[in-house]
């Protein structure tokens, strides 16, 4: 097995569950919580869509928006797994950087997922693909927002979305209303789409795009922190089983923070994006964003 240091740039770095995540010079942002890369994935994504319950059929279809490191994929085949080792499950993973991936299949953090999980992540990562008897799992490379109208053109239907960018202010191209829209017509009609963001302006994107959205609240074992009030958001077609939102951040949907990001042609920079953005945000008529943080004490 190649070791991380001379597979690539990355390099791992502990998080406090004990499992291991990288961080993006680029983006300048790490790819998952300090909580916990692993339990993130549990949590935020494989619990939010429901994959435990939809795990008793026979057939699930899962995309995977930011491969990454391929947490989020492995995270629902074990889950699903464990629950119905027949379960044959069709992924489709965009992703930009190939490069994550294989640094992920290195030494010591493969070694965190059961070794049928271990093969899957070796295959995508080497082969970008991986076909099996219970397995139909694809890595489209490049940017999301071409890779993604292949999916919309076949009339992919994903029971499960894990929608896991970089943050909003790091890559709005993958906050869009316009790029959710394409991801919206990935999701079957009784599928979930789950993501980490609880900002404002990616729920009202969501919503402009289609979905009711609900929250994703803080676990009773969550530290408690006045500039924290969800761990992130879920979207469907039908609001019915969904959280829904406290009256914080139903406000919160109010106010100047709420407006979400465009990008009409699917093209644009993320510096077009951000200027557009700011320029909505200077002439918009909404409540400031400070006055909310005021009225609910947050920091
Ligand atoms: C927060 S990380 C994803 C973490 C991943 N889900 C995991 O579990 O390891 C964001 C990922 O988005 C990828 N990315 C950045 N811009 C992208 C784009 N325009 N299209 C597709 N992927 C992109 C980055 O290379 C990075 O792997």
């Amino acid at each position: 097995m190649q070791d991380v240091e001379s597979s690539s740039i990355w390099s791992p770095c502990l998080t406090q569950d004990g499992s291991f995540t990288f961080f993006s010079k680029e983006f300048e942002e790490s790819f998952h919580s300090h909580g916990g890369a692993i339990q993130e994935a549990f949590q935020k994504f494989v619990r939010a869509t429901n994959l435990e319950q939809k795990a008793d059929g026979d057939r699930l279809c899962l995309l995977d928006v930011c491969y990454g490191l391929g947490y989020n994929t492995a995270a629902a085949l074990e889950t699903i797994w464990s629950i119905h080792p027949d379960c044959h499950v069709t992924v489709y993973a965009l992703e930009l950087d190939v490069s994550v991936a294989r640094a992920a299949i290195a030494a010591p953090l493969l070694e965190t997922w059961a070794p049928p999980v271990q093969q899957v992540l070796r295959a995508i990562a080497q082969d970008h693909q991986c076909l099996t008897s219970r397995l139909t799992a694809f890595l489209l490379l490049g940017d999301a927002r071409q890779t993604i109208q292949t999916l919309v053109t076949q009339s992919f239907q994903a029971d499960a979305v894990f929608l896991d960018p970089f943050s909003p202010r790091r890559c709005p191209q993958l906050w869009t209303v316009e790029f959710l829209q394409q991801v919206t017509q990935c999701l079957a009609p009784r599928g979930r789409l789950a993501t980490y963001s609880r900002s404002a302006c990616v729920r009202s994107a969501l919503q402009q795009a289609g979905l009711q959205i609900g929250t994703i609240p803080l676990g009773a074992d969550h530290p408690q922190h006045s500039h924290q009030w969800a761990q992130g958001t879920v979207a469907a077609f039908d609001s019915q089983e969904l959280t829904p939102l406290t009256l914080m951040e139903q406000e919160h949907l109010q106010t100047r923070a709420a407006i979400p990001y465009r990008d009409p042609t699917l093209q644009d920079s993320a510096d077009q994006i951000l200027a557009r953005h700011q320029a909505e945000q200077n002439v918009c008529d909404r409540t400031s964003t400070s006055s909310w943080r005021r009225r609910w004490g947050i920091r």
